[in-house]
């Protein structure tokens, strides 16, 4: 395939990027065919997820929300950023900011999300990272796992792609549960529906041409 027809793909990071890594595992894999990585941008500059970005010659650009304090610029530098690389689907890969509406309804279906759990459980505002697993250990739930959807104005709240299930453990703590969800259901599903979003907008395009 032709790097250039290929779907130009943005990764949004904010701590360690085991997702992105999981993402350029795939591309290098030939498990993503249809996308190609093209832009990694962290809102946190002490994301580790930066260094894996660097070290997979995959350019990072860190828009930080102290340096946009308002939530209009901070997005506006995004828009920015994502025209001048040519990008065409957002990952949100760990990305612990909440878009506005007038940023996820410019990029409709365009923008995808990976959630540590079974959505519609545990998800929503105030659900992210570890509290995730914790809220599912105290509900004592026996099957948890991870979802890739569609990003719109609701947070959690797009179309599912993608879900993997996961057992629960008995007596197992929150950050273990959080260790076999990220490598039992992420980093399976994210690269997953990464290729599978490329392809159809890949496939939208060459229908739009004919
Ligand atoms: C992942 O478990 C991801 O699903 C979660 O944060 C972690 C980031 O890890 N995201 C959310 O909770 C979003 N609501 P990573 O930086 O190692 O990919």
């Amino acid at each position: 395939m032709k790097q250039n027809e290929q779907v130009k793909v943005a990764v949004f990071v904010s701590g360690g990027g085991t997702n992105l890594q999981a993402l350029i595992d795939a591309q290098a894999s030939g498990l993503i065919r249809h996308g190609v990585l093209s832009l990694v941008i962290s809102n946190n500059p002490d994301a580790f997820a930066i260094t894996r970005a660097e070290r997979a010659n995959i350019p990072a650009v860190i828009i930080s929300g102290r340096e946009y304090p308002s939530q209009d610029d901070f997005e506006a530098k995004l828009i920015n950023t994502l025209d001048e690389y040519g990008i065409e689907l957002i990952v949100l890969a760990g990305f612990m900011k909440i878009l506005s509406e007038k940023f996820t309804s410019r990029y409709p279906k365009r923008i995808l999300n990976v959630h540590p759990s079974l959505i519609p459980s545990f998800c929503g505002k105030g659900f992210y990272g570890l509290r995730v697993h914790e809220a599912a250990l105290k509900y004592g739930v026996k099957v948890t796992g991870a979802t890739v959807h569609y990003v719109n104005e609701v947070p959690d709240g797009g179309e599912i792609i993608l879900q993997k299930s996961v057992s629960v453990k008995k007596g197992e703590s929150a950050e273990s549960l959080q260790q076999r969800v990220m490598r039992q259901a992420e980093w399976v599903i994210l690269p997953r529906a990464v290729e599978l979003v490329s392809k159809e907008i890949m496939n939208t395009r060459r229908g739009d041409k004919k």
